[in-house]
């Protein structure tokens, strides 16, 4: 298994914050915001990370990461030329990837405890995909799944007219499908590749399942949600906790 982490964007909503730093590289309790998906990753026991940023910030990227050697894992960095969505960047993961299964992290995705139970469940699965979802206040603003008493019936991208407050949150698994799912689709109305249209093929071919994510989570990509995030991980010394025996409550 293969980690991933997307790190690029223009950060706009964070703006001037991110004017000349990129988003990932902001302090989020006692670190940078990007040390939480790396430690969500090796806490999977996922060693091989490609960390995918444009190139104006790959330097700094660079110079905070290193080699891996003090997280327990290794790094390679991937430039990507043109921030056209999510998927759009995935795909320049493929030849790291190797037909391996991937975990895709949105480096802004920060979660207080660590994803291996459900990294071992997408093993146990096989094929297919996995994603996490979470209950948010604020629907209009994320990739939403439609649900019936089973299943995810279909994903929408950030709605007008949500069908649900479940959130598909920005840490994905993928089989080695995943880069020909995303051959097939086309740009969304705003120009990006995206990830929802991704899942919404897995969906199609009836291979997404889902785990609701424990503990505490933020998408750190507003000031409001970056402060929380700010909140949540001086809490918890910026430490992922492992207390997931009651992961079988919530999931199918
Ligand atoms: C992205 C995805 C969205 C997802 C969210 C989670 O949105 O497009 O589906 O729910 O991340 O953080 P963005 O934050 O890039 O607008």
């Amino acid at each position: 298994m293969k980690g991933i982490i997307l790190a690029g964007g223009r950060g706009t909503r964070l703006c001037p914050l991110t004017k000349v730093t990129n988003k990932h590289l902001l302090p989020v309790g006692k670190e940078p915001m990007i040390f939480n998906p790396v430690k969500q990753l090796v806490s999977a026991g996922i060693t091989d990370i490609m960390v995918i940023t444009s190139k104006d910030h790959m330097g700094e990227i660079v110079r905070l990461l290193g080699s891996g050697r003090d997280f327990g894992c290794d790094f390679t960095f991937k430039v990507q030329e043109e921030a056209l969505g999510i998927a759009h960047a995935l795909l320049l993961a493929e030849n790291f990837a190797r037909g391996n299964k991937v975990v895709v992290i949105l480096g802004d995705n920060i979660a207080t405890c660590s994803i291996k139970p459900y990294v071992e469940r997408f093993v146990r699965q096989g094929t297919g995909a996995r994603v996490l979802l979470r209950r948010v206040e604020d629907p209009e603003h994320y990739g939403i799944a439609a649900l019936d008493e089973l299943k995810i019936v279909e994903i929408e991208e950030k709605p007008r007219h949500p069908r649900s407050s479940y959130a598909v949150i920005g840490i994905y698994m993928y089989d080695k499908e995943v880069f020909d799912m995303i051959r097939k689709i086309r740009p969304s109305e705003r120009g990006e590749y995206e990830i929802t249209s991704v899942n919404n093929e897995y969906i199609k071919s009836s291979q997404l399942c889902y785990d609701i994510l424990h503990g505490k989570w933020a998408d750190a990509g507003t000031f409001e949600s970056l402060a929380y995030a700010n909140q949540i991980m001086l809490a918890v010394n910026n430490q992922l906790s492992e207390e997931w025996n009651d992961v079988d409550a919530d999931t199918i």
